[in-house]
């Protein structure tokens, strides 16, 4: 058949010219390169996100995941537990929100939830965990550092406890993954999870979750998305098969943007090695908790430097106000409750340490002159 009898058997509409909408065509570079008509692929990008993660924490990719946020990571994985014969599950109560959030609201399935207490808000002695897990626990879920003290916890120690009853391991690795180091084997960890957000400089949109191999095959969560389908482009209507490795929890279309920028983030890690990220952001959190001393100021942060992060907590009243001033100063910090955060990074320097501290003496000293 010849292309006009072809079209006279299958009309096509007469041509209507759009001029203006090719004058688009400059904001896709990729057109001048390729005649691209594939309008969704990506799925490259993100294998490439999974293999990077994979390096930095010491696991396979086959064993990471992929998820919007780590919220979304968590509901999925606490559907996946049966709480039949193992009921409860041990926190701290120093843990970020959402974490509990997962088993809280599981209390009418008899899910309890059972946290452990800081004595100072630093940090909660391991003891407490072994003194607290029982043989009706089903998972003890815990951050490697906390978020409102830059503690970092013995996971190793508590990943012991928890194995000891039968229980498993998970860690919320939000504050560390990028800036100390971690290698999932060496700390017997179960299950990981952690935003590009952070440390990764990936900004939001991306979660990493990471699922030890021999446990994958017994996580079946009860919310699923056609990417954790086993053949996911066969799109089988009828039937749902998990797909044999982590990704089985994934639920549908990520953002692709956050992958990409996840991507850019990662590689900025591998190269400098959170090793030497570690050891450069320590020294400056050191000598920011120093400075903080020096002016007599609380410091809500480890006794032991080798127990630190890069999250200096600054007990000072009414903290927003002085953020909002620093910010006036081009100085960019935050605040919690009652406290305030300073986060320097490896990209820091100490005369910006200095920069800092003098700008908040400065401003607790003009707010006691005007009271
Ligand atoms: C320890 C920790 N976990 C989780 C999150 C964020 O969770 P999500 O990705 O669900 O927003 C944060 C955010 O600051 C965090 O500090």
């Amino acid at each position: 058949m010849t292309l006009s009898e072809s079209r006279m058997q299958y009309p096509v509409p007469a041509a209507i010219e759009h001029p203006d909408l090719v004058t688009y065509r400059s904001e896709f570079p990729i057109l001048q390169r390729k005649t691209y008509m594939n309008s969704c692929s990506w799925m490259g990008e993100i294998a490439k996100a999974r293999q990077k993660f994979a390096t930095i924490i010491g696991a396979d990719p086959g064993e990471v995941a992929i998820a919007p946020n780590v919220s979304t990571a968590l509901s999925s994985i606490a559907s996946a537990l049966d709480y039949s014969e193992r009921n409860n599950v041990v926190m701290a109560d120093m843990d970020f929100p959402t974490l509990a959030y997962q088993w809280l609201v599981k209390k009418r399935l008899g899910v309890e939830c059972r946290f452990v207490e800081s004595p100072d808000r630093v940090y909660v002695p391991p003891e407490l965990f072994e003194s607290t897990v029982d043989d009706r626990t089903a998972l003890v879920a815990t951050s490697r550092v906390f978020f409102t003290s830059g503690y970092i916890q013995d996971i190793r120690k508590i990943a012991d406890m928890a194995h000891k009853c039968g229980a498993y391991i998970l860690v919320d690795d939000y504050q560390g993954t990028g800036q100390i180091p971690l290698n999932v084997d060496a700390q017997d960890i179960d299950i990981l999870v952690t935003g590009s957000l952070k440390w990764l400089m990936g900004g939001p949109g991306l979660a990493f979750v990471y699922i030890r191999e021999g446990l994958i095959p017994s996580l079946e969560p009860t919310i699923a998305g056609w990417f954790g389908h086993r053949d996911q482009f066969q799109f089988k209507t009828r039937e749902f098969e998990f797909r044999p490795d982590a990704a089985r929890i994934e639920m549908g279309t990520p953002a692709t943007a956050a992958v990409y920028a996840a991507n850019g983030g990662l590689d900025i890690v591998q190269e400098i090695s959170v090793e030497r990220i570690c050891e450069r952001t320590r020294y400056l959190t050191n000598d920011l908790i120093a400075r903080a001393r020096e002016h007599g100021w609380g410091v809500r942060a480890p006794l032991e430097p080798e127990q630190r992060s890069s999250i200096v907590m600054l007990e000072l009243e009414r903290p927003e106000e002085i953020v909002k001033e620093l910010v006036g100063r081009n100085i960019i910090t935050d605040s919690r409750p009652g406290l305030l955060r300073i986060s320097p990074y490896f990209y820091n320097t100490i005369e910006e340490n200095a920069v800092v501290i003098d700008a908040i003496a400065e401003i607790l000293e003009n707010r006691e002159k005007g009271s």
